[in-house]
């Protein structure tokens, strides 16, 4: 999704911007800009398509001085992408970068157009700019004309707006779409995530809904959805480290699933003990009698993922949706239900409006699973546990799934106490968890090999990912990140639902992904496996060794660390992370920023 920049300092703030926006490049997008203001100078405007480095030669071709500026990262939705697109957009002195969909943009474009307003680009963002200029020119100061203009949208918008007339001043305003103030030293920041701007601040302010903010030099003073001034104290980042570095890496994914033990670690810290879970945290759930979680993408593989541990393992009733789903039905909530959202972002356009749809139909214990502390998940829930993935910047998912299954996993204990749960079942879990980062350590092992195998798929269209039981949505999630990265055409499905259509897809062309635990279902699972080697299809099993597998024939199988069956979709999901992205990058795409998707999906 689109990402913005802002800053009002004494420094020159162009090269700020432009790095500010390359740490935002994992959001998404197709185009950029920016526009610097020299104190009582003119404004400065440079747009480029195509990535940040397009812009960053530009500008160092006609480098623009001044210490008021602001830039943005566009990913198109009204307009395709093209220089005229991107923002920042212009009606005579204003400037504006916005994130987020205005609504109304078509009835608001016809207003401006016949009060003399001359449109230069397809965006709706455009008339944001004309509405500001327009109360501009009626005598409103800049922040009251930003005020009075935010009454005229319907939608959602982050936005910073510069006004050549009002320089070393910046008006900001938040409804939908999230923006952090960065305070320096005689000097503020904006920008849509705090990644952007750790490079110059580590202190923070959160906007919330509706607030709309005026942003100087020395100061920054916030007004809410009334008008009303209102604090938003500056806290310390939270971010633990400069996660915008690759170290070693050649990639973000690639660094981010070698960070997972780690990241498990630190999801584990303080919540598993001696041995013990402490769970306190998450309250007294005695009273849940269902549990309706609610995410979308990954995120929702989890969720689904979980549904199978909270049913086997606690005997709760658990029910899961997609939110883009959940949010436009009408669905009954049962008494007594927990409702849980999980998000890597926090910031999913879609979950968030499926969890406030959720509080005004009656859920009255709401709990976020999420990786961002601040987001507005979890500023809107009731409770929330956080995943401590640390920041998660390639697209694709990994690091943050991984923690997720295991923040489930402990809700999972905390429903089942005092249930079907025995203290005997939850001291294996327990030392179940406390194995794991060593054994996700054992599975990252399997790169290698898995590196090799990659060059199998590398000229294939089509491929088919199969698993039972708590096995299923690992295999959905590994379809998803071939799709996502290596545009591979992926379908996952339940092993056992072959025979009822896609046998039909089986041929020697057809390469046919299966994760394998020695499980209670792993007898099924041959059956299935042999439907498939049946009809020729060649089959790449990643397998328990213990499992004893039938290897003949067109089928490799690729032994994974044994290990205790509850944990085993965490494990078993690395190696299709790997599997994805060396696939990836034997194609040559954008491993971090595949084509048309945007980290987190701000807009509807
Ligand atoms: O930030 P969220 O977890 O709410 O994001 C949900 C999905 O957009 C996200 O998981 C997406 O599917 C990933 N790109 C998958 O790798």
């Amino acid at each position: 999704m689109c990402g913005i920049v802002g800053a009002v300092a004494q420094r020159d703030v162009a090269d700020i911007l432009l790095t500010g926006l390359q740490r935002l490049e994992y959001r998404g997008y197709d185009s950029a800009g920016l526009a610097v203001q020299a104190s009582q100078g003119q404004v400065q405007r440079l747009r480029r398509l195509g990535k940040v480095e397009a812009l960053a030669e530009a500008l160092a071709q006609t480098p623009i001085q001044g210490g008021t500026g602001i830039a943005h990262t566009r990913w198109a939705t009204h307009g395709q992408p093209s220089e005229a697109n991107a923002h920042p957009h212009q009606s005579g002195p204003i400037m504006v970068v916005h994130n987020g969909i205005i609504e109304n943009h078509s009835e608001l474009r016809q207003q401006l157009q016949q009060q003399g307003f001359e449109f230069q680009s397809q965006t709706d963002t455009e008339v944001i700019a004309h509405l500001i200029a327009s109360f501009r020119q009626q005598g409103h100061a800049l922040l009251q004309a930003v005020m009075a203009t935010r009454k005229q949208l319907t939608g959602a918008y982050g936005m910073v707006v510069m006004d050549e007339q009002s320089p070393e001043q910046l008006v900001v305003a938040r409804s939908g779409s999230p923006l952090v103030i960065g305070a320096g030293i005689g000097e503020h920041f904006i920008a849509s995530d705090q990644l952007a701007l750790l490079p110059v601040t580590q202190r923070f302010a959160f906007l919330e809904e509706g607030d709309v903010a005026l942003i100087e030099r020395r100061s920054y003073q916030v007004f809410d959805s009334q008008d009303q001034v209102v604090e938003r104290p500056l806290v310390e980042s939270t971010v633990e480290h400069d996660a915008g570095d690759k170290g070693q890496f050649r990639h973000y994914m690639l660094k981010e699933i070698y960070e997972q033990p780690q990241a498990i670690a630190n999801t584990l810290e303080g919540r598993l003990e001696n041995g013990q879970l402490n769970l306190e945290a998450l309250g007294d759930l005695s009273q849940v009698e269902q549990v309706q979680i609610i995410a979308c993408g990954t995120s929702y593989h989890a969720a689904m993922t979980a549904r199978y541990w909270i049913e086997s393992l606690a005997g709760v009733p658990c029910n899961v949706e997609i939110a883009s789903e959940f949010r436009y039905r009408r669905s009954v909530v049962r008494p007594s239900s927990l409702l849980v959202t999980i998000s890597q972002s926090g910031e999913t356009a879609d979950t968030l409006a499926a969890l406030r749809l959720a509080k005004d139909i009656g859920y009255q214990q709401t709990l976020a699973i999420c990786n961002v502390p601040g987001s507005s998940l979890v500023r809107e829930s009731d409770m929330a546990l956080m995943t401590r993935a640390g920041a998660e910047i390639g697209v694709a998912s990994t690091k943050a799934f991984t923690t997720q299954l295991v923040a489930l996993m402990l809700l999972t204990v905390a429903l089942g106490r005092g249930r079907q749960l025995s203290t005997e079942q939850e001291k294996d879990i327990a030392a179940a968890l406390a194995h794991l980062p060593a054994l996700i350590e054992k599975s990252l092992a399997m790169n290698s090999d898995i590196e090799a195998l990659a060059q199998r798929f590398a000229e294939k269209h089509h491929a088919l990912f199969l698993g039972r039981g708590s096995q299923y949505p690992i295999a959905m999630e590994g379809a998803l990140k071939l799709k996502e990265i290596s545009y591979i055409h992926a379908e996952a499905y339940a092993a056992g639902e072959l025979k009822h259509g896609p046998l039909a897809l089986i041929d020697a062309e057809m390469p046919i992904v299966v994760v394998a635990p020695n499980n209670e279902l792993v007898e099924k699972l041959k059956s299935n496996i042999e439907e498939v080697r049946a009809r020729g299809g060649e089959l790449f099993i990643f397998a328990d060794e213990a499992a004893g597998l039938n290897t003949e024939g067109n089928v490799m199988v690729l032994p994974v660390v044994h290990c205790d069956n509850r944990i085993a979709p965490i494990v078993y999901t690395i190696p299709l992370q790997l599997l994805s992205y060396h696939v990836a990058v034997i194609k040559g795409t954008d491993v971090d920023q595949p084509r048309n998707l945007a980290k987190s999906v701000t807009v509807e």
